[in-house]
C-alpha cells in the first residue's frame, strides 16, 4: 500500500526519491508525487498511475533538497492527481506525506473549513498541512512544536513526513500505526516507510515506533514523543538478503520468485536442522523446553496466503506434534471477542509484518495476556517486533503482490515448528529423522518441478480462456487448492474457487461441466482412492480435470497430470503448491495480465 521516502543531503532529492518510490511500487498504489524545497519554495509534482507517468512528467530542472515523496493506494477519495500526495497547506509552505487513515478528519476538515481554510482534495491527509499551518499561525515556534501540536488533534493510524519551505534544513516525521524508518547516511539522511526504499543508500537504519516523531537534518537525527520527550534510539543494521529487490534476466518479478524457491527454502533451513536429536533449532523463539511443554494448544492468525500457510501449519503441528491447532483469518480473530487461553500457543504469520489485520491480532492477543510468537519474512518490521519471539523467513525481498516464495518459507518453517515441539512431547527419533530428511531433500525436488515450466505453461494457456474454475483437494490438499485458487484468482482474474473434495457434491458439483475445469491435488497417500473416486465423479459430467499428482492418472480420472516428486506425506504440500503457481503464472501472462501489480491489490495491507 502507500509509501514513503524522503531525503535531506547535499545531492538533489528527486532522483533519490524517485528511485525510492520505484522500489515501493510493489506494495501496490494508485497515484505518486513528490516535493522538493527549493530557493523559490516548495516544488511539487504529482501524477495519477504509474512511479514512470510521474517521472515522465517531471520537468529537467526540478531541483533541489530536502524532498519526499509518496505512492498512494486509494482509500479517501479517488486515485486522482489531486489526491495524490504531498498535501500543502494554503500558502504552499508545508508539505505533507501520509500513510494510514486519519479517523476524525471529517471533524476536523469541518473545523478548519469554519475557520475559512479551502480544501483542494478528498483526502483525510490533507488536514496534516492545514492544522500544521494553524499550529504556525497560533505560534507555534518551530516544525517540530507545530507538527505536536497538529497530531495531537488527529485520531487514527499514520506515518508521515513534513516539509517545511521555512525550515529547510530538516524533515520531521511521525508514526503512530503505519511504519516509518530513518536511514543513516553520510552527511545524510533518508526517510521510508519500507526498508526496500533505501536499497543501495544505506544499511543503517532506525525504525520508529508508535507514538515517536524525529527530525532529520544533513548532520542526523533527533527522535522524541509527542509531549517533546526525547528518547534514545540506537540504530539497527540491516542485512540486505543477497536474494534481493533485482529483477535480473526475468520477465517478472513473480516469475523470479517461483525460480528461487529451491535457495529460499534452503535459506529458511539453514542452520535450523539438529541431526543428531533429529530437531529443529529454533533461537528467536524465546520458548524454553519447559514453557514450550507446557502449551496444549496452537492457534495461528494471518491473512491471505499466510492464512493458507497457517492452515497447513495447523496440520503439521497436528501431524507431528500431535497438539491440537488452528488457523484463522486475522481479520475475523480480532473482532470476535477472542477467547484467550494461557495454555494456547498464538502465532502470527506475516511475509510483510506489517499487515494491519494480523498486528491488531497481536496486540488483542497480548492484551489478553497471550504469548504471540510471529513467523515473518521482513526483518525488524512491526509485526516482528511486536512478537514475543519467532522465525524468520529469510526468503529475500519479495516484490510481486502474489505470495509464492513466502508461501513456501512459511510452510518450512512451521515443518521445522512442528518438528520442534513434536520431539520435545511424543514424535519418535525414526521420525523426526524422516521429517529433518524430507525437509533437506526439498530445494532438489523443487528444481525438478521448475523443470516442468514449458508443460505448465502449456496448460496454463489452454485454461487461460475459462471464465471460472475450481480447486479440489482433500486434508493437506485442501489449503494447497485453495492457495492455488488464490494465486490463479489474484493474478490472471479467472475466477476461482476452492473447496474441499469431499464438499463437491454438497453443492458445487452442479458448476461441473465442459466449460467448468476443476484443478486437483492428489498426492499419493492414504486418501488417494478418495481423491481418485472425486475425479471419476467430476469425468462423468464431463468436466475437465488438471491433476497435481504423484504419478500420471489414466485418461478416465485426468485430462492433463502434473507429476510432481513424492516427498513425505506431510512436506508434499510445499511441494504440490509450486506447479499451482507456475500455471497461475503462465495463465496470467497468457492474458496479457499486470502479473507483479494485479489491479485493485496491495502487497501489504496497512489500512483496514
Ligand atoms: C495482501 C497480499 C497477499 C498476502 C496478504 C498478507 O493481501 O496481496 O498476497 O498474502 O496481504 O500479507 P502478509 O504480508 O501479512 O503475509
Amino acid at each position: 500500500m502507500c509509501g514513503i521516502v524522503g531525503y535531506i543531503g547535499a545531492q538533489d532529492a528527486a532522483p533519490i526519491l524517485l528511485e525510492g518510490l520505484g522500489r515501493l511500487e510493489y506494495r501496490g498504489y494508485d497515484s505518486a508525487g513528490v516535493a522538493v524545497v527549493t530557493k523559490s519554495g516548495l516544488k511539487i509534482r504529482k501524477s495519477q498511475g504509474r512511479v514512470a507517468d510521474l517521472v515522465a512528467g517531471l520537468p529537467a530542472r526540478f531541483k533541489g533538497a530536502p524532498g519526499i515523496g509518496h505512492t498512494r493506494w486509494a482509500t479517501h477519495g479517488e486515485p486522482t492527481e489531486e489526491n495524490a500526495h504531498p498535501h500543502t497547506d494554503a500558502a504552499g509552505r508545508i508539505a505533507v506525506v501520509h500513510n494510514g487513515i486519519i479517523e476524525n478528519a471529517d471533524e476536523l476538515r469541518a473545523k478548519l473549513m469554519a475557520d475559512g481554510v479551502e480544501f483542494r482534495s478528498q483526502t483525510d491527509t490533507e488536514v496534516v498541512p492545514h492544522l500544521i499551518a494553524a499550529a504556525f499561525a497560533a505560534g507555534a515556534p518551530d516544525l517540530e512544536q507545530a507538527v505536536c501540536q497538529a497530531l495531537r488533534q488527529v485520531v487514527g493510524a499514520y506515518g508521515i513526513a513534513v516539509l517545511d519551505a521555512d525550515h529547510p534544513d530538516r524533515i520531521v516525521v511521525a508514526r503512530n500505526g503505519s511504519p516509518v524508518l530513518l536511514g543513516i547516511g553520510e552527511r545524510e539522511m533518508f526517510v521510508a516507510s519500507d526498508a526496500a526504499a533505501l536499497v543501495g543508500y544505506t544499511r543503517q537504519v532506525v525504525y520508529l515506533d508508535d507514538g515517536e516523531l524525529a527530525t532529520i537534518t544533513t548532520g542526523g537525527y533527533r527522535t522524541f514523543t509527542l509531549d517533546d520527550r526525547s528518547t534514545a534510539k540506537s540504530p539497527a543494521t540491516i542485512d540486505w538478503d543477497i536474494i534481493g529487490a533485482e529483477i535480473g534476466d526475468h520477465s517478472h518479478f513473480l516469475q523470479k520468485e517461483i525460480a528461487e524457491q529451491p535457495r529460499t527454502i534452503e535459506r529458511t533451513l539453514r542452520g535450523r536442522l539438529d541431526e543428531r536429536f533429529s530437531t529443529a533449532h529454533l533461537g528467536g523463539l524465546n520458548l524454553s523446553v519447559r514453557e514450550a511443554r507446557e502449551f496444549r494448544r496452537v492457534k495461528i492468525l494471518g491473512c491471505g496466503s499466510a492464512c493458507y500457510a497457517g492452515d497447513l501449519g495447523a496440520q503439521l503441528i497436528e501431524d507431528l506434534a500431535r497438539m491440537p491447532a488452528t488457523s484463522e483469518s486475522a481479520s475475523e480473530f480480532r473482532y470476535r471477542n477472542p477467547v484467550v487461553e494461557p495454555d494456547t500457543l498464538y502465532i502470527a504469520v506475516s511475509q510483510s509484518g506489517e499487515t494491519v489485520d494480523t498486528l491488531a491480532a497481536v496486540q488483542e492477543l497480548q492484551r489478553k495476556g497471550g504469548r504471540v510468537i510471529g513467523i515473518v519474512n521482513v526483518v525488524g518490521s512491526t509485526i516482528a517486533r511486536q512478537c514475543d519471539g519467532g522465525i524468520y523467513l529469510h526468503a529475500g525481498a519479495e516484490m510481486s503482490v502474489a505470495a509464492t516464495k513466502s508461501f513456501t518459507s512459511t510452510v518450512t518453517a512451521f515443518a521445522l515448528l512442528a518438528l520442534h515441539l513434536g520431539r520435545m512431547r511424543d514424535l519418535s527419533p525414526t521420525n523426526g529423522k524422516r521429517i529433518v530428511d524430507g525437509l533437506k531433500a526439498l530445494p532438489a525436488k523443487i528444481t525438478e518441478i521448475l523443470e516442468l515450466d514449458d508443460e505448465i505453461a502449456k496448460i496454463a494457456r489452454d485454461l487461460a480462456p475459462h471464465a471460472s474454475m475450481l480447486f479440489i483437494g482433500r486434508r493437506r490438499g485442501q489449503p494447497v487448492a485453495r492457495e492455488g485458487a488464490q494465486k490463479l484468482k489474484e493474478i490472471s482474474y479467472i475466477h476461482a474457487e476452492a473447496y474441499a473434495s469431499a464438499e463437491l457434491k454438497h453443492g458445487p458439483l452442479a458448476l461441473v461441466s465442459p466449460d467448468m475445469p476443476t484443478v486437483a491435488v492428489v498426492p499419493d497417500d492414504d486418501l488417494f482412492d478418495k481423491n481418485t473416486s472425486t475425479l471419476a465423479e467430476i469425468k462423468a459430467r464431463r468436466g475437465p480435470v488438471v491433476a497435481v499428482a504423484h504419478r500420471e492418472l489414466p485418461v478416465e480420472l485426468a485430462d492433463r497430470t502434473i507429476v510432481v516428486p513424492k516427498s513425505e506425506d506431510e512436506l508434499d504440500p510445499i511441494l504440490m503448491s509450486v506447479p499451482l503457481q507456475i500455471l497461475a503464472y503462465h495463465a496470467a501472462v497468457a492474458l496479457d495480465r499486470d502479473v507483479d501489480k494485479p489491479r485493485n491489490l496491495a502487497k501489504s495491507v496497512t489500512v483496514e
